[in-house]
């Protein structure tokens, strides 16, 4: 399919600009052998506990922010693992988790896009103060134009009044863009899908070399890095 002219991107936070399995060395030292499957269950029950919430009621009643889902998922994947959490060990997870490490290309790339003019936000499951921390540690403020947060949706993604309040955040500046001539890029498959079926151009940073979604739709593309997301915005820079 031929692209359209893109003129703004939004990038999903975990396990895009930063990466959720780099707690797998804390939890590795902590328990070792287990690092990796804690790392993997951790993360696929924040997610699942993500859509719980959101599915449990649409109008947000069992909404809780991502921080203390995060928590939760923790504590119970130390348990179906057989592991014991100790307060210490789980504030020693928990603040890792603050401070996931960034992937290394992301500020080059930022950094581009921003020469070029490109608008470019964060459009995230995250609670504002832990995208903040993130941010911040990983040196990329002043890169962004916009941090976009689920929280006053009380939903998590990928229920669609997340990818719209992504896209109304960009439209405040400029009015006339539609959500084809925003790039989405996510890291996380279940993401790019969300957000393809809202209408984003999308862009699935598939790092992990995993099999794309079945259900019968397809991210607009495919990568492996970060850098090709400037390869699809062209070389001219932004055209809005
Ligand atoms: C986020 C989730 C998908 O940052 O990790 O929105």
């Amino acid at each position: 399919m031929k692209l359209p002219v893109l003129h703004a991107v939004l990038f999903d936070a975990y396990g895009t600009l930063f990466d959720v399995y780099s707690v797998g060395l804390l939890a590795e030292q902590l328990y070792p052998g287990q690092g990796e499957a804690l790392a993997t269950a951790w993360r696929d029950k924040q997610i699942e506990y993500t859509r719980l919430v959101s599915m449990a009621d649409p109008g947000g009643r069992r909404y809780r922010p991502f921080w203390e889902l995060t928590r939760d998922a923790l504590r119970y994947s130390s348990r179906r693992l057989g592991l014991s959490l100790t307060a210490e060990r789980e504030e020693r997870l928990m603040n890792q988790y603050r401070h996931l490490s960034a992937y290394p290309e992301n500020r080059e790339v930022l950094q581009a896009l921003k020469a070029r003019g490109v608008p470019t936000g964060i459009l995230s499951n995250g609670d504002p103060a832990m995208l903040e921390i993130a941010v911040r540690s990983a040196g990329l403020q002043g890169l962004l134009e916009a941090v976009v947060s689920v929280e006053p949706l009380r939903c998590f993604k990928p229920d669609p009044r997340v990818y719209a309040l992504g896209l109304q955040t960009l439209q405040r500046q400029r009015p006339e863009l539609t959500a084809r001539q925003v790039l989405f890029v996510s890291g996380n498959g279940w993401d790019a899908v969300g957000a393809t079926w809202f209408g984003f151009t999308t862009f699935w940073l598939n790092r992990l070399g995993l099999p794309a979604e079945e259900l019968g739709v397809r991210p607009t593309r495919e990568g492996r890095n970060l850098h090709e997301v400037l390869a699809l915005l062209g070389g001219e820079g932004a055209r809005a």
